[in-house]
């Protein structure tokens, strides 16, 4: 397990076609590739105006080419949602939330244990920096790919069920954009729960079980005094 470095290029491109799957063509037309942003800025590089990004590789052997992928950012969406909120918020969304924006390994090598393995390592980076809640989006339907995240301890948000926190300075209150994925959420230090709001649910932290050291950081809420 490795960060990604320049000379991954093109695996990075590959694997980052796996993990995107249909959204790949349409991504690519948009944005630069993975292996292009790591050429320019290497595998862990700081994204404006807040937060870093790491992609995270597996080797197929020592000192190999790179056959799984987990790549996670600052949660881009989640800042520009809070803009209104103004810097400091941005600066602890960044600093408290991260997204997996790709995970993948080649089809040949699937179920050895790599994709938990840079899951993992990448999950350890992040809770070292003061990461509390991680996120993915996962298809709509991809009910194997649900199961896998769920296997490593990840909560899937029904379709357009809310996330809540209360976090310093502001309330983050999040879903998945209605936009045909749903969330797998995981506390870093904090463990996550679902709880009931009028009809529906919500998720968010189990206040029990904060880390002492993340209570300061990430506080529960009782109950969100808005609906939805
Ligand atoms: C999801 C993905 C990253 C998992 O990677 P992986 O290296 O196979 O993961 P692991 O080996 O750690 O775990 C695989 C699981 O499938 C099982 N498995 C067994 N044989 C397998 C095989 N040939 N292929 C896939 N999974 C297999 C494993 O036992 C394990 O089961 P568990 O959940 O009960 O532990 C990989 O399947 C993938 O790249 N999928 C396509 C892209 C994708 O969907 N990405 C996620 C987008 S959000």
């Amino acid at each position: 397990m490795r960060t990604a470095s320049r000379e991954d290029s093109n695996d990075l491109d590959r694997l980052s076609d796996i993990a995107m799957g249909e959204r790949s063509s349409l991504a690519q037309s948009q944005d630069e590739t993975l292996g292009a942003i790591v050429s320019r800025f290497g595998g862990e590089f700081s994204v404006k105006p807040f937060g870093r990004a790491r992609a995270v590789v597996a080797e197929r052997e020592a000192g190999g080419r790179a056959c799984g992928l987990a790549y996670v950012v600052p949660p881009g969406r989640l800042m520009r949602h809070h803009a209104a909120q103004g810097r400091a918020a941005q600066s602890v969304l960044a600093r408290m939330i991260a997204e997996i924006d790709l995970l993948a390994v080649d089809a040949d090598v699937r179920g050895r244990g790599i994709g938990t393995a840079v899951l993992g390592e990448a999950e350890r980076w992040l809770e070292s920096r003061g990461c509390r809640v991680v996120m993915a989006k996962v298809a709509r339907g991809d009910y194997e790919v649900m199961r896998w995240y769920r296997r490593r301890g990840y909560l899937i948000a029904a379709q357009q069920e809310p996330f809540w926190a209360s976090l310093p300075g502001f309330d983050l209150r999040c879903d998945d954009g209605n936009d045909g994925y749903q969330l797998a959420l995981k506390g870093l230090g904090v463990s996550l729960r679902r709880a009931r709001m009028g009809a529906g649910t919500y998720v968010t932290v189990r206040s029990s079980r904060v880390h002492p050291q993340a209570r300061a950081l990430l506080h529960t809420k009782a109950e969100p005094a808005v609906s939805p």
